[in-house]
Formats: C-alpha cells, structure tokens, sequence
C-alpha cells in the first residue's frame, strides 16, 4: 500500500477535506453539536488531503451508519477506502455496534470497488432498484430541460425553492391531501437539500414539488416529486428545469442527474427527458456485520 496516513477529524471539516465530504452530511454533523456521535477521517497522501469518510453512530441500535466515502479519483485503487473501512469497523468494534450500514448509488469501476470492499469484509450488499443516471451534457440538446442549463435561463416566477418558503408553506405540505406519507419532504429528513428542491406555488400554496439532493461528486438524484391535482400541467417540467438548472451552479458543469426509484415512472421520465439517452446506476444498500475485536 503507499504511504498514505490517516486522520481524524472534528466536526468542523477543514478545507482540504470538506470537498471529499457530502455537503448535507458536513451540515449535519456541523448543526448537530454532539447530538448524535460521529467519527470522521481523512486520508493523507504526500502531505495532501486525498480522501474522507464519516460514520454516525446509533448507540440505541447499536448501528454505524456510513455517511459518505470518498478517495479523490487520483488515489483510487491503491487501497485506501479499504483502509478507511477498517479503521472505521475497529472503532465500531471498540463501541459495542453490531453492524455498519450504507447505501450508494454508482456504477462501472465505482460500482465494482465499492461492492468489493463490502464483499471483502464478509458484508452484503443488495439491490435496492436500479436507477437511471442522466448526463448533463447529453440533455443539453434537450428541448424540454436543455434551456435550463444554459446562460439567462430563468425560473418561472410561481416557482420558490425550499430555502424560500415560508414555515407555514413547507407546514401545509406535510399535510397536503392525498400526498403519500412517504413522499412528503420530512420524509427525506436531513438529506433534502432546499435549494436542490422547488415548489410550484399558487395562490400562496405550494400545489407540486420536487425534492432533491447531492449523493456524489457531481451527482444529484431526484428523490421525489408531486403534483396536486389542481396544478397547471407544464408545472411539473418547469419544477425539473429549476432542479437541473440549481445542479448546474452547485456543480460549475459536467454533473449526473439522477432518477429516483420511488416514482413508479422513472424510467419512462428519463426517456422523456432525454430521448433514451441516459445510463442505468444501481443503489445498493450494504451491511458489514461487526466481529468483536476486529
Ligand atoms: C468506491 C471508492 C470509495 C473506492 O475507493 P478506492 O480507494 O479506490 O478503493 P480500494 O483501492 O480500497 O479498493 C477497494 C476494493 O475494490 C477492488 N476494486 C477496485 N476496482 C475494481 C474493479 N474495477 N473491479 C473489481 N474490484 C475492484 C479493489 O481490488 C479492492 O478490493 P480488495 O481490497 O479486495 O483488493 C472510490 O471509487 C470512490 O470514492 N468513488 C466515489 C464514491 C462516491 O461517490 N461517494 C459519495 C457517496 S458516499
């Protein structure tokens, strides 16, 4: 292995390694002060931060929970999320957990590593839907979501992101009728990013939405969207013009925009969008058991 040494870090990540950090995970353990138990490390590599990842610990269920993981792509290969792994296993060892959970969304190489590293560990790693990736560059020539990535591209004036709602906008969401329990934004809880989600708003009430967040370097997934019945048509596509076009900035180009598995018509949402131009990912939710003593 190169030499490579690792770190740990505190709740406020430094610079070098925030950027290897989910920016809804850094938020998270940055707001909560201590309330939930956390360990975070880094990787170091010739005196330069080259990788980071964060576990929560759910002392009640005896659960760590892997937040992010990532090796910058100049370091991958040689064995260092391994590592990190295992530092991590051995402190969850050292706290009495019975098992580390995660999920991710990849595919190819990425794909590969990742459930390797799971395998390698005695872990499982299954299936949860496959999902449909799609490339910015390949909808730029889109005529329905195109425009949106392009300079002078504005919002229509009905729609407001979540980090512009009021309280009560976002309260009277969680209430909507005929809005599924498990598509209402506080079912997202700390992983809805508000200025990755939009709402269509009229008369003051927001009547369709849709929520996202960032799940990579350049990846975004679209976690779910609604539309009340009274919601004029073309809103919908309008709400994922503004979500593409918030993913644009976030990344400064080139980014994946993903799918979700929960909208029974995802696939036929991809085909729409980008005339069948798009690549299948698959979420994976692992488990690695924990041996004492390891
Ligand atoms: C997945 C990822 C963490 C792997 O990091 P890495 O440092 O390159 O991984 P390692 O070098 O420790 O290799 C992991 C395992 O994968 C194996 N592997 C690597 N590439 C592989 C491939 N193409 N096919 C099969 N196995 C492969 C390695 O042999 C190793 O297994 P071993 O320990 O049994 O030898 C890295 O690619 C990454 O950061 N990807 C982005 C992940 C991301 O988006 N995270 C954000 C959300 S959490």
């Amino acid at each position: 292995m190169v030499n490579v040494s690792f770190c740990r870090l505190g709740r406020i990540i430094p610079e070098p390694f925030a950027g290897y950090i989910l920016p809804y995970v850094r938020k998270m353990i940055a707001r909560t002060d201590g309330a939930v138990p956390c360990t975070v490390l880094g990787a170091i590599w010739n005196g330069l931060a080259c990788a980071a990842a964060v576990v929560t610990w759910n002392e009640e269920e005896s659960v760590g929970e892997l937040r992010s993981l990532f090796v910058d792509p100049k370091a991958r290969g040689c064995g260092i999320a391994g590592r990190m792994l295992d530092l991590l296993l051995e402190e969850a060892a050292n706290r009495g957990m019975d098992e580390v959970v995660f999920d991710y969304v990849l595919n190819g190489e990425e794909l590969a590593a990742m459930d390797a590293l799971v395998a390698r560990r005695g872990g499982t790693a299954s299936t949860a839907a496959p999902i449909c990736g799609m490339r910015s560059d390949d909808f730029l020539d889109s005529p329905l979501i195109g425009p949106a990535l392009r300079p002078g591209w504005k919002r229509d004036k009905s729609i407001l992101l979540f980090s512009e709602l009021t309280q009560q906008q976002r309260e009277s969401l969680e209430s909507a009728e005929r809005l599924p329990a498990f598509l209402r934004p506080s079912a997202m809880g700390e992983r809805l990013d508000p200025t990755l989600s939009a709402a269509w708003v009229a008369d003051g009430r927001p009547v369709a939405f849709t929520l996202g967040f960032q799940s990579g370097d350049r990846m975004f997934c679209q976690s779910s969207s609604w539309r009340a019945p009274g919601a004029p048509e073309g809103s919908f596509r309008a709400l994922i013009c503004t979500q593409v076009n918030q993913c644009w900035y976030r990344s400064g180009g080139s980014f994946v925009f993903f799918i979700s598995p929960i909208h029974p018509r995802s696939a036929a949402m991809a085909e729409w969008f980008t005339g069948g131009n798009y690549e299948p990912y698959t979420q994976r939710e692992a488990a690695i058991t924990v041996r004492a003593g390891a």
